[in-house]
């Protein structure tokens, strides 16, 4: 075990990652494991915990109370913006305008060289990621869990798009679409003769320098859930809402959040 002052935590504002090395926990989802949890709290008489965590730390936080009543209050951090009931969660605007930045790249090569780059971005469950970074970037597709998708509808929009002289083409697709960066690629090749490459950005966009947003929201946020565990608060989150800091019942923040999917795709083929 290791005790944390304010000191521990100097001279990371600037940093990516979590310098106390909390990951997903396998065990922690069998009984065994929660029981192990709970001596821990105890031996240690700790009267209340703080989660960083997205939908799944948060489940098993909300299950966890309801099973041993400890006191919890979580604070919403993670790429995917998974949480129900809050605008925004730390890291996901890093996470964004890390993938934006690359695919800024790409489109040089997309642009220069006449090319289709299908670029594939976190979201094992959430188009999140995707459709912000579609919108933001000008792409031309998005391609997302939450959204039926028509392959060959897309190509023959880009052989169409080809006649009229449109010489470029970016698609953003989500890890958790059903189909991968490669195979997309494989298949529009396929059915328009056109060059395609496959890009997947990966792990780049979970980690470097946090904005100057996420680093806000994060000492907020942690200042927040302090407060409401000195107060005596429980099962529930603290997170960013309409430009305020508001608590959300974790029962509310662990249901599906609902992406404005529509509206968004209909903009981004708007601009294309
Ligand atoms: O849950 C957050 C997330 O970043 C997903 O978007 C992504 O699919 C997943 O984690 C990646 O996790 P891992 O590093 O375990 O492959």
């Amino acid at each position: 075990m290791k005790l944390f002052d304010h000191r521990s935590v100097s001279g990371i504002i600037n940093q990516g990652g979590t310098v106390l090395k909390t990951a997903r926990c396998p065990e922690f989802q069998t009984q065994e494991g929660q029981e192990r949890a709970l001596e821990t709290i105890k031996k240690n008489s700790i009267e209340g915990l703080i989660i960083i965590g997205g939908n799944g730390s948060f489940t098993a936080a909300h299950e966890f109370y309801k099973k041993y009543k400890v006191s919890i209050v979580g604070i919403p951090a993670s790429i995917d913006n998974d949480i129900n009931g809050i605008d925004v969660t730390i890291g996901s605007d890093t996470a964004i305008n890390t993938a934006l930045s690359a695919i800024d790249n790409i489109r040089d090569t997309a642009t220069s060289m006449e090319r289709i780059f299908i670029v594939e971005v976190m979201g094992r469950k959430s188009g999140f990621i995707a459709l912000s970074v579609a919108l933001a970037g000008g792409c031309e597709e998005v391609i997302i869990p939450e959204r039926k998708f028509d392959l060959p509808a897309v190509c023959h929009e880009i052989v169409e798009g080809n006649l009229r002289g449109k010489i470029s083409w970016i698609i953003v697709v989500a890890e958790g679409s059903g189909l991968k960066a490669e195979e997309i690629a494989r298949q529009i090749t396929e059915m328009t003769t056109l060059e395609t490459r496959a890009i997947v950005l990966g792990h780049i966009q979970r980690g470097g320098r946090p904005s100057a947003f996420s680093r806000d929201l994060a000492l907020r946020l942690g200042q927040a859930a302090v407060d409401c565990l000195l107060a005596g608060k429980k099962d529930m989150a603290v997170g960013f809402f309409c430009g305020k800091i508001v608590e959300v019942d974790f029962a509310v923040a662990i249901q599906e959040k609902k992406l404005e999917v529509d509206s968004l795709y209909k903009l981004i083929k708007i601009l294309t």
